[in-house]
């Protein structure tokens, strides 16, 4: 059967181990896919590299744009990254009317809305499974495995950097500026670091995967977004006493009113199975009322897991390449004309448990005084730990972690705790999540 052609922008780590996967199974993929599937034009800036990494039998070119016009290519993978180049050749390729498959979640979460409405106008597929949760097949899972449900929340680590970050600061006692230097230099840190530890690449995909789980638009500037900046040593060590692990969580939890959507460094029970997903791996964890819990682990970054579900994508585009649009999988899952406008709720009215830390004198009716003020904003008080003061020293540690509340009144209630004169400094105070129900 006639192959069909596909352009690849970018052979950098995905690219490359796209290239080289879809090479190596070529046979099982055409089994699954029902034709051949070919790479028959690459763009890179280093065409070093890329004679490196496709070699000879590839046609090879610097200029993207020239890929994205050519009328012999039927599909069109970006790999290239960022929201400038690639959105215009996402565009472009659209506009020739050629299928997209992309793992680039900035560009989606940020531009999504537009470059679905584009493909839906020009009857092509825009396909996307790499862009979260790298390996994992998560968005498949959210748009068909779980199609019968109503989703009622998903939670996931889904940032593999700060996974890594986090499990070493627990497991070596380091403090978050070490690790990070030792995640730099092992290569799962960029240089620049800050859309991983400042939480932007975690908020990227969840806002991806909260607009299939619930069918609302694409929107990544409502997302609440907490990184890992800031986190200290000792909130691993009293969460651990406290018997929880800290995560970096994707959340996305349908309320009556809206949506929460929200990423934060956030308490999980240590023996649940999402706080023992250890270093740079990921796991998404989906709430449906009819199935209940579901779990999806596996490598969330790297060229070959990364290009697993680039081809997973190229396989599906080939077998619907010549179906009626109407015929295919939506973009988000739920019909163009039947989204949602459910809308993304403010960070105030989160409904969230709270792992709080305060340093205070060490004197009689300094715990009455900040309880009253818990209870006053009526939220309830589900365990504390008094650290002992050492030897000679006046002031103490009081770790309290309450019952779930709305944020607002958190907030309120942290502002009044810290004017009491018992009270030295700011809280910390972290989100805790038990993801039961
Ligand atoms: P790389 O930087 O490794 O690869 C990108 C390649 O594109 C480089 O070879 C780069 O060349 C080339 N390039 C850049 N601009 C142009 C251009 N204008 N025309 C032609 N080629 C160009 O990135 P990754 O493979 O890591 O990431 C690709 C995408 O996949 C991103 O959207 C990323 O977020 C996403 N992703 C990455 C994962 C991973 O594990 N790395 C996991 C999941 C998603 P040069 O180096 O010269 O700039
Ligand atoms: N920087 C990302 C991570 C790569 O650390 O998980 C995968 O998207």
């Amino acid at each position: 059967m006639k192959p069909i052609n596909v352009g690849l922008l970018g052979i950098g780590t995905v690219g490359g181990g796209t290239f080289t996967v879809l090479k190596r199974n070529e046979e099982e993929i055409t089994r699954r896919a029902g034709r051949p599937i070919r790479i028959t034009r690459v763009a890179d800036r280093d065409l070093e590299l890329a004679r490196r990494v496709a070699g000879d039998g590839v046609a090879l070119t610097d200029d993207a744009f020239a890929v994205v016009s050519d009328p012999d290519i039927d599909i069109v993978i970006e790999l290239i990254g960022g929201y400038t180049v690639a959105k215009e050749l996402v565009l472009q390729a659209i506009d020739n009317g050629k299928h997209v498959v992309t793992a680039n979640k900035a560009l989606l979460a940020v531009h999504g809305t537009e470059i679905f409405e584009a493909a839906q106008k020009k009857g092509v597929m825009v396909a996307f499974e790499a862009a979260v949760a790298g390996g994992i097949p998560i968005i498949k899972a959210l748009r068909e495995g779980l199609s019968a449900n109503r989703i009622d929340w998903l939670a996931g680590i889904i940032n593999g950097t700060t996974n890594y970050i986090l499990s070493e600061m627990r497991d070596k006692g380091l403090p978050f500026a070490d690790v990070l230097k030792e995640a730099q230099a092992l290569g799962y840190a960029e240089a620049d670091p800050t859309t991983d530890i400042g939480g932007f690449d975690a908020a990227h995909k969840a806002t991806l995967m909260a607009s299939i789980a619930f069918g609302i638009p694409v929107q990544f500037d409502k997302c609440h977004v907490e990184g890992l900046v800031g986190l200290e040593s000792v909130d691993i060590r009293y969460a651990e006493r406290l018997g929880y692990r800290i995560k970096l969580l994707g959340i996305a939890r349908r309320r009556e009113h809206g949506v929460e959507l929200r990423v934060h460094p956030t308490l999980v029970p240590a023996k649940s199975l999402i706080a023992n997903v250890e270093g740079p791996m990921n796991a998404v964890l989906v709430h449906g009322d009819a199935v209940g819990p579901t779990l999806y682990y596996g490598q969330g970054a790297g060229a070959e897991p990364t290009g697993s579900a680039v081809i997973a994508d190229l396989v599906d585009v080939t077998r619907l390449h010549t179906a009626d649009p109407e015929h295919r999988v939506p973009h988000l899952a739920f019909q163009p004309d039947q989204m949602a406008d459910q809308p993304v709720l403010p960070i105030e009215e989160a409904e969230t448990a709270c792992y709080l830390r305060m340093r205070v004198a060490d004197q009689p009716g300094a715990l009455a005084d900040i309880t009253r003020i818990l209870a006053d904003n009526q939220i309830s008080i589900d365990a504390m730990l008094q650290r002992e003061p050492d030897e000679g020293e006046d002031q103490t540690d009081i770790i309290i972690l309450t019952h779930r509340s709305i944020e607002g009144r958190i907030n309120d209630a942290v502002l009044k705790i810290e004017q009491l004169p018992v009270v030295v400094g700011k809280l910390t105070r972290l989100r805790l999540e038990d993801l039961d129900k």
